[in-house]
């Protein structure tokens, strides 16, 4: 384990942001990483998966701990469930890579989204229907404070719409060395009803369509409308898809008719964000190196050379923009720091 001092944080965040970190290590067990939690002379730490999901506006003057912890193994064979824990440090994809080629089913609408295993329960993250949450058995954590492994069970994670209790009362306080999934290898959940999935389906001629079928699917679709951050530096989604009340809902549609929207219970709705901003006329616009994705206006992307404050300015203007368009305030998906 060495720590470096001053290095650039580009290759270690998706949207390419050329932040440098003061200091940085790697650690891949936990052992390793108890260690770095246990030095004094570098009290203020920031913890790092895959970096799919931050945007750094400024350097960051701490010790930067990427985790690599490794390993994927099956746990256990309960009936038709199968429950096999991940290392944090996994690459998220190359998961559901081999829990498909093993047959395990749970994953594949889930497949291509960037990061890492162990980032991946706190923000339960979501695709095609499905979210983390529906796969999650339980999570091990070490606590920051103490050094002590707590086990969290589904319960306990408080998962809701990108959300969870590590964005909450727990948020720094704990850091996710591992995840244990509940997945299926036999009668498989075929879940196809999020549209583009099944005409994707159609169009290939598969009626009886397995759980690589519905991976290849969602891996097309997402190819077609997101850019690969090895291209282009991007976090995905950069805001969350807004909930209103159905009384501001019925404001925009008299303004709009066409609006989209998904009902939620207690009178709530949620609104497509992308939608939002493409009505500002912002999709496929570009400020400099910043811009928002043609394909999908969600999506910000840095084009080469962008500052996280640049992206964070379009970020801003946009919010502006919807807010006075709409009367409903973005919130940021990825983590601004
Ligand atoms: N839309 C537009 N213009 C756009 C983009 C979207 O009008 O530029 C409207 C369309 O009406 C479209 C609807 O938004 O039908 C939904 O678009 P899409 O299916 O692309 O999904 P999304 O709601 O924009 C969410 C997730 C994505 C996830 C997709 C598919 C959030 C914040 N984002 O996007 O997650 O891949 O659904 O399930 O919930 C991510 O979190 O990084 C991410 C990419």
């Amino acid at each position: 384990m060495h720590i470096e001092e001053n290095i650039s944080l580009k290759n270690y965040n998706t949207f390419g942001i050329d932040a440098r970190a003061r200091y940085f290590v790697e650690v891949s067990d936990k052992n390793e990483l108890l260690e770095i939690l246990s030095k004094p002379n570098y009290p203020e730490k920031l913890i790092l998966g895959g970096g799919s999901n931050i945007l750094l506006t400024a350097d960051v003057e701490k010790l930067v701990v990427r985790i690599q912890i490794k390993g994927i193994e099956l746990e256990a064979e309960d009936g038709s469930d199968v429950l096999v824990k991940a290392g944090a440090g996994e690459n998220w994809h190359n998961f559901v890579l081999w829990a498909l080629e093993r047959g395990y089913g749970g994953l594949e609408n889930l497949s291509l989204i960037p990061g890492n295993v162990g980032t991946a329960p706190i923000q339960n993250i979501g695709a095609y229907g499905v979210e983390l949450k529906d796969v999650f058995e339980s999570c091990e954590a070490l606590e920051i404070a103490t050094g002590k492994t707590r086990v969290f069970s589904r319960e306990e994670c408080r998962f809701g719409y990108r959300d969870s209790i590590f964005k909450r009362e727990a948020k720094g306080k704990y850091i996710i060395t591992a995840v244990t999934f509940r997945l299926r290898r036999t009668d498989h959940h075929i879940r196809i009803h999020y549209g583009a999935i099944s005409q994707v389906l159609d169009q290939r001629g598969i009626s009886e369509p397995g759980i690589k079928d519905i991976s290849d699917a969602v891996i097309s679709i997402r190819q077609s409308k997101l850019p690969d951050p090895r291209k282009i530096g991007n976090s995905g989604s950069f805001f969350k898809n807004p909930v209103i009340s159905e009384n501001t809902f019925k404001k925009i549609l008299k303004h709009y008719p066409e609006a989209p929207s998904y009902p939620l219970p207690d009178n709530q709705v949620k609104i497509p964000a992308g939608w939002l901003i493409e009505q500002c006329g912002f999709k496929g616009k570009r400020f400099g190196a910043a811009g928002v994705h043609p394909q999908q206006a969600l999506v910000l992307v840095n084009y080469g050379g962008a500052t996280g404050r640049e992206i964070w300015q379009l970020a801003s203007r946009i919010r502006e923009k919807v807010n006075e368009e709409f009367g409903v305030m973005l919130e940021p998906e990825v983590n601004v720091l």
